[in-house]
């Protein structure tokens, strides 16, 4: 799936990547400002959580509330180790039944060992921005027609 969008419509392309994600695990790519958190706020906002959306600064994880479920959101940005991720039991948060939204995840993409969909973010000329996900399944034929794996 792919969507050029603005800000103006940031809570229809939540509403649409949400009808279309196969997983509660989202990995969110995309350079610095393109919109990783903005988009984060518009789910979150979308799964029911009135809650105050936030990159992580001093911890690794935000937690929010939402309708019968929580919402963990990372940003991987000053992750120098997978050990610090370990050490925060990154494991349980991706083994829970609750959803990851990821920030900066290529820090993970090695380690990360539940089905997830992959969204990239990236920044047109006109300011604008495409929005690709890629379901776990696409993700990994992908990944091995290119020998990735
Ligand atoms: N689709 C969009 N069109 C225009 N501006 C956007 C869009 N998405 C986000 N922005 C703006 O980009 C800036 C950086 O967004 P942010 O979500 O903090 O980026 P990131 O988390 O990727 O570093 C914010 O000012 C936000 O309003
Ligand atoms: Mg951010």
């Amino acid at each position: 799936m792919e969507i050029i969008y603005n800000i103006e419509n940031i809570n229809e392309v939540a509403k649409q990547l949400i009808a279309n994600v196969t997983t509660k695990t989202l990995l969110v790519y995309g350079d610095m400002g393109v919109g990783k958190t903005t988009l984060i706020k518009a789910i979150v906002k979308l799964l029911g959580s009135h809650d105050d959306v936030s990159s992580p600064t001093f911890s690794i994880v935000n937690e929010y509330e939402a309708n019968n479920t929580l919402i963990y959101h990372f940003d991987l940005y000053r992750i120098k180790d997978v050990e610090e991720l370990y050490n925060v039991g990154i494991e349980d948060y991706l083994f829970s039944d609750n959803w990851s939204i990821i920030e900066w995840p290529e820090k993970i993409e090695n380690i990360v060992e539940t089905p997830y969909d992959r969204i990239d973010l990236v920044l047109n000329p006109d300011n604008s921005r495409t929005l690709k996900l890629k379901n776990k399944n696409e993700f990994n034929l992908i990944n091995m027609q290119s020998g990735n794996i």
